[in-house]
């Protein structure tokens, strides 16, 4: 035998060997497959950036507002008022808005229902959508909502321009 015969017998043998655990597909490997369920985090820990989770206006109604409703707010809650509420609720809040014709119509916000409502669950309201409303959060911040909930109660006369 010369020594390259015995080389390739040798590297033979050795694949033989471990023939049965030769994959040749990448099904079976140690990482994740899709369809496994994920890792289960580890016990105790809070993810980076957590914020409390809510699932509806019902859940928000005992939120206090923690945003003063300064000149600043309210410039900024009609400005994002205009931007996306007043295609339904009306450029002025008081109902209307163009959508409005196409769509369940959308009230005047100084509705005394609406007035009766607490910050929290207009914020909800917002954030969560309503029976007929759509949420309204893709967007904006946790502060850009108070300031829009803080725009509603100018609407209803309920705070003043300063
Ligand atoms: C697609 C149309 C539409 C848009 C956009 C919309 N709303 Fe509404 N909104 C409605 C309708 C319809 C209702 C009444 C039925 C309901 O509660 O879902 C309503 C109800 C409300 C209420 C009263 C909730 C209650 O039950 O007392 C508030 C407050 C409100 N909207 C605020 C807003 C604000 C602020 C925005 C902008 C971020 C907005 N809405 C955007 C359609 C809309």
């Amino acid at each position: 035998m010369s020594p390259r015969t015995a080389l390739l017998a040798a590297l033979l043998l050795g694949a033989g060997a471990c023939s049965n655990d030769w994959r040749t597909d990448m099904w079976y490997q140690p990482s994740l497959r899709p369809e496994d369920a994920p890792r289960p985090q580890p016990d105790r820990s809070v993810p980076l950036g957590a914020v409390p989770h809510y699932e509806s206006r019902d859940d928000t109604e005992a939120l206090a507002n923690p945003v003063a409703p300064d000149a600043r707010s309210l410039a900024r809650g009609q400005a994002l008022f205009l931007a996306r509420c007043a295609p339904c609720h009306g450029p002025q809040g008081h109902g209307g808005g163009p959508v409005s014709r196409y769509f369940p119509p959308a009230p005047d916000l100084a509705y005394a229902t609406v007035q009766a409502r607490s910050d929290g669950f207009i914020w909800g309201t917002i954030s969560y959508g309503g029976k007929a409303m759509p949420p309204a959060r893709e967007g904006l911040s946790v502060r850009d909502r108070w300031d829009l909930v803080n725009h509603v109660r100018f609407i209803q006369g309920r705070v003043h321009a300063p």
